[in-house]
């Protein structure tokens, strides 16, 4: 992603009443509009962080820092540079025994702009040690924007890095880098290529909308291809193209795959995918034939990440969608939150597939100024199919496990109607919760109207956690203040379709701070979860780290992060509780609650 005031144009382009609806009311734009309104203004609050692009490594605590934006909104364990604007993830890989993570950065302030490549590496993916920057706007290729890309591995000992750049008349150019020192085992400094650009936007591509190549994989007839994200006659796509050498590339007769119903795709990530728990597939590596792939685009409005899944026809490079739906509001979403921009990659060390995604801000960007630092990287996810082949599952790194502590169980525990249990956990804004509901009066459930598939974000609203329903609203209360004036809920209701159910996740930001001036939304989406009959179990997972909340329902079948800024942080108490609201009784089968500890995040550069 790469600028973010062309929303207005692409917003005001869209006719149909239920998408301007959906776009007006998405709290991604009140964000975004707010970054234009202030862009100009307010760039520097400090002489500390305004020296003329020199990295300063302390967190800025100058007078000017309200106790509003304490540090008690930085988070633990969540990936973040010691201060400035950040968004995509980029070019991650696993290589020589060490994680990289590249970003895009601002070295020069909390606002997106003269955007580079900043580094980091780490050995297990929670701790973290930041480099010097990888790559700057040094060149006529990328002297306007170096913009996000990914990382390839062409053979044992040959990583490449393909990303965009803003060329001197501001048109979009696919780039090359490789690194310099292949014995530095940190990769630190990157050599680009006298080949770049490698890849223009000719023809019918719209020039300024042209970003984000894929990883490449291998083809059976030894090419290589890669996919960028495109605007084709108007509409999404992703542009396939095919290599001897990855250096000159073909583009096919065809694009990879493309949509009549949205503007550009950014982004795109494309991959084969297991149904074997914490398993991942090499796109290099010779199909099975009968593997699924997957297609991942980003979508500026509503700002979310989309998917299909569907079969690749690696000798004739034909994806196929198993749903042939163009209207990409229907297409399965990554996260229903606060996740943009998000990339994947094969990690050879544990054999599976690593997605991660930024999450940016929802205050506004007078705080961020005033903070000195924003965005985060979402803890990154295992990614694998489910049993129906229909949907991804994503759960957090086994890795993050390491940093929990002091654990809190509660065990067949009734939840009747209106019941508020108090979850004692040693730091409640510091924590990793896992419960198992168990739902006996499932047959009981409220009728399903189908008109609320079109806006489960708005139904989280209208039935938000004070609405009464039967199976539901039930879930956790977490952020929560002494006196429950602030809180942000996660919570399920179930309702009956006919012969099947159909669960609601809800994360409701309303009450999330008593703060004004700030983005809070509801978000939610329906969870289609196997065997929920049989065997009327529903769990929730929620990570909380200060100000961002992320949570997967189902075991992994729904995702949504939050951020949120309360109050209570910055007086240093705030407390969880699980809840049902709902008419029927709800039990928690088993809560495991720990504490966690604080990661090792960029704290210095080496
Ligand atoms: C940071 O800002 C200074 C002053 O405007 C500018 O000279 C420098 O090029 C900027 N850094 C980057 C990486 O753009
Ligand atoms: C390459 O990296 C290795 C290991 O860090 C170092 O010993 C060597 O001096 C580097 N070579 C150059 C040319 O910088
Ligand atoms: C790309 O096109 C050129 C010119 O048509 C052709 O010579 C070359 O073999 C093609 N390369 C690939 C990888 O398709
Ligand atoms: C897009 O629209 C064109 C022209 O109306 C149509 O031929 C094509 O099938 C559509 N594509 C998809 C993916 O729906
Ligand atoms: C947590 O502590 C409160 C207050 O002491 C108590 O009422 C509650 O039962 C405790 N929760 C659990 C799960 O033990
Ligand atoms: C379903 O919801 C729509 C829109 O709110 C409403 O008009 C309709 O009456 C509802 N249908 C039923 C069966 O309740
Ligand atoms: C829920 O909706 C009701 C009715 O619109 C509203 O009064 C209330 O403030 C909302 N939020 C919460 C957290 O109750
Ligand atoms: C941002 O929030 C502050 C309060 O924290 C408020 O004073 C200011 O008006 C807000 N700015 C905007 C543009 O909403
Ligand atoms: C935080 O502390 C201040 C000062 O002690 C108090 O006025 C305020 O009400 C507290 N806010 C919350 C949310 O607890
Ligand atoms: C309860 O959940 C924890 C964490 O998921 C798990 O380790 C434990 O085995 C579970 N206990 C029971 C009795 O299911």
């Amino acid at each position: 992603m790469y600028k973010f005031w062309s929303n207005q144009k692409v917003f005001s382009s869209y006719t149909s009443s239920f998408l301007g609806f959906m776009a007006l009311r998405s709290p991604f734009w009140l964000h975004c509009s707010i970054i234009v309104q202030l862009y100009v203004s307010l760039y520097c609050f400090s002489s500390l962080i305004c020296t003329n692009g020199q990295r300063i490594f302390l967190y800025p605590q100058s007078d000017k820092v309200s106790s509003i934006v304490s540090k008690q909104y930085r988070t633990a364990f969540h990936f973040q540079p010691p201060q400035n604007w950040i968004n995509d993830p980029n070019g991650p890989m696993y290589f020589n025994g060490v994680y990289h993570l590249f970003y895009q950065y601002n070295p020069n302030g909390s606002r997106w702009g003269d955007i580079i490549w900043a580094h980091s590496v780490s050995t297990d993916l929670v701790n973290w040690i930041r480099l010097e920057p990888a790559l700057s706007r040094t060149a006529p290729f990328d002297i306007k924007g170096c913009w996000s890309g990914s990382a390839t591995i062409l053979s044992v000992n040959q990583p490449v890095i393909l990303y965009t750049g803003a060329n001197t008349e501001n048109q979009q150019v696919q780039n090359m880098a490789v690194p310099k020192n292949h014995s530095d085992p940190f990769l630190r400094e990157w050599i680009k290529s006298d080949h770049n650009p490698l890849i223009r936007p000719i023809g019918d591509l719209n020039p300024r909308q042209f970003r984000d190549p894929t990883t490449g994989w291998l083809g059976p007839d030894g090419l290589w291809r890669i996919a960028v994200g495109a605007e084709l006659n108007g509409h999404g796509a992703a542009i396939l193209y095919k290599s001897e050498d990855f250096v000159h590339w073909n583009r096919t007769e065809k694009p990879l795959h493309y949509t009549n119903s949205s503007h550009v795709w950014e982004c795109p990530d494309f991959y084969p995918v297991s149904y074997e728990r914490n398993r991942g597939l090499d796109p290099s590596a010779p199909g099975s034939g009968k593997e699924k792939h997957v297609l991942k685009m980003s979508i500026e409005v509503p700002g979310k990440d989309f998917y299909i899944i569907g079969r690749y026809d690696e000798e004739k490079d034909i994806f196929v969608p198993d749903n042939e739906i163009d209207d990409y509001w229907m297409w399965p979403r990554l996260d229903f939150g606060r996740y943009y921009a998000s990339k994947s990659f094969y990690d050879s060390n544990k054999g599976r597939r690593i997605l991660w995604g930024w999450s940016d801000e929802c205050d506004n960007s007078t705080d961020d100024v005033a903070k000195g630092w924003a965005g985060i990287q979402a803890i990154p996810r295992s990614v694998w199919l489910d049993g129906t082949g229909n949907q991804l599952i994503q759960w957090p790194v086994e890795e993050i496990e390491s940093l929990r502590t002091n654990a809190v169980y509660v065990q067949d525990t009734g939840l009747k109607s209106g019941f508020r249990l108090e979850v004692n956990v040693t730091d409640a804004s510091q924590a990793d919760l896992e419960v198992d509901f168990s739902l006996p009066n499932l047959e009981d459930a409220e009728s399903f109207n189908s008109s609320w598939l079109a806006d489960p974000e708005g139904l989280c609203g209208t039935q938000n956690v004070s609405w009464r329903g039967v199976i539901g609203p039930f879930g956790l209360l977490v952020l929560a203040s002494d006196t429950l004036d602030e809180f942000t809920a996660l919570f399920f209701r179930i309702y009956r379709d006919q012969n099947k159910y159909m669960v609601l996740m809800c994360s409701d930001t309303t009450r999330s701070s008593l703060r004004e001036g700030m983005d809070k939304p509801t978000y939610g989406g329906f969870l289609d979860i196997p065997h929920l009959v049989r065997k009327r179990k529903l769990s929730l997972r929620t990570l909380i780290d200060h100000s961002v909340v992320e949570s997967f329902g189902g075991g992994g079948l729904g995702c949504i992060t939050s951020r949120v800024y309360p109050m209570a942080l910055v007086n240093g108490s705030t407390h969880i509780y699980a809840f049902n609201y709902g008419s029927a009784p709800v039990s928690m089968t088993n809560l495991t609650a720990w504490s966690m500890r604080k990661a090792s995040v960029n704290q210095k550069s080496s």
